[in-house]
């Protein structure tokens, strides 16, 4: 991995503090916002989708993932995770997982708040000892 430049960090923090702004999070009351920095240098932020129907509500790392698959990235070189709380915020474990198909276990998950960088941890050490594409025999070519 290529380390990432400060000012990219502060970009993707950025970018999750903005989404987290849209946070739809009426049940929990937290509001979520992520951003992910692709293979070519873009951004993509998403927020948490909450529902009258509980389970049915989505994090803000699957939002940020959707928007860079939907824009075209495949992989992910860097995180970040805006959110207001006494610790600081980690993905969850399925965003983990989710996280790990398009991450290597050296990627940087920075995890924020409204004042900055609060805590940096990086994907293998949320995930250890993962399952991923690796293991699974090799994919068929992407749909056009
Ligand atoms: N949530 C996220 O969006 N990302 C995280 O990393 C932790 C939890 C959301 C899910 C739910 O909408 C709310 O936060 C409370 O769990």
């Amino acid at each position: 991995m290529s380390r990432i430049d400060e000012a990219t960090r502060d970009a993707l923090l950025a970018a999750a503090r903005g989404a987290r702004a849209q946070a739809h999070a009426p049940y929990s009351r937290f509001a979520v916002g992520a951003a992910v920095l692709d293979e070519q240098g873009r951004i993509h932020a998403g927020c948490n989708v909450e529902n009258a129907a509980y389970p049915q509500g989505w994090c803000a790392e699957t939002s940020a993932l959707a928007a860079m698959v939907g824009a075209g990235g495949r992989q992910v070189r860097a995180v970040a995770v805006c959110a207001e709380s006494d610790q600081p915020v980690t993905p969850c474990g399925g965003c983990r997982q989710k996280l790990r198909e398009f991450a290597a276990d050296d990627c940087p998950v920075w995890a924020g708040n409204a004042a900055g960088l609060r805590a940096m941890h990086t994907l293998g050490e949320l995930l250890p000892a993962s399952f991923g594409p690796h293991h699974l025999p090799a994919p068929n070519p992407p749909t056009p």
